[in-house]
């Protein structure tokens, strides 16, 4: 009676600690500071999307524009500076860097919803673009 009573709590105990382990694994998918998924991420986007061209490419007033546009909506997670915070990694990357636009304008389109980053399919095309152009033209202007 006593064994028993012993091997049951022990049973529970070990549920517990199994079921706070899965809680824990599924908590820790965040693998954006691995630089091979930004190259597996960029490697997977369609190659229409890839050479779509940026209407305001190199245009400054569209650099500054999408300077207000990411401190709205990027800075909390990318940082100021683009250059990542807790919540989301670094933008200025070689990968990145070395991106066309439309692979830029395509994660900004589709997000990486399961790691954490939003899909911005609802801010304009338009609005889109100039994030682009402020993150290809961020040292330039
Ligand atoms: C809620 C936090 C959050 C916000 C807001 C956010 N992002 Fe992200 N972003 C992430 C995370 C997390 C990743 C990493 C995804 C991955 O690669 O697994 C990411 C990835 C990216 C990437 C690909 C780089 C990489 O290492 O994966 C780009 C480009 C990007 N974000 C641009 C933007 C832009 C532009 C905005 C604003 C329109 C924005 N993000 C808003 C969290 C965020």
């Amino acid at each position: 009676m006593r064994m028993d009573r012993l091997t049951l709590r022990f049973l529970i105990a070990v549920m517990l600690a199994s079921v706070s382990l899965a809680a824990l694994a599924s908590s820790s998918v965040r693998v954006f500071t691995d630089g091979d998924s930004v190259e597996t991420l960029i490697a997977n986007i369609p190659q229409k999307a890839r050479s779509k061209t940026n209407p305001v490419e190199k245009n400054p007033d569209a650099t500054l524009a999408g300077r207000k546009l990411f401190e709205q909506h990027c800075a909390e997670c990318h940082g100021e500076n683009a250059n990542g915070t807790k919540r989301g990694p670094s933008l200025n990357v070689p990968q990145l860097e070395q991106a066309s636009s439309g692979e830029l304008f395509w994660i900004i389109t589709n997000g990486v919803v399961r790691s954490g980053m939003p899909s911005w399919s609802k801010l304009p095309e338009p609005q889109r673009w100039q994030i682009v152009t402020f993150l290809r033209g961020y040292s330039r202007y």
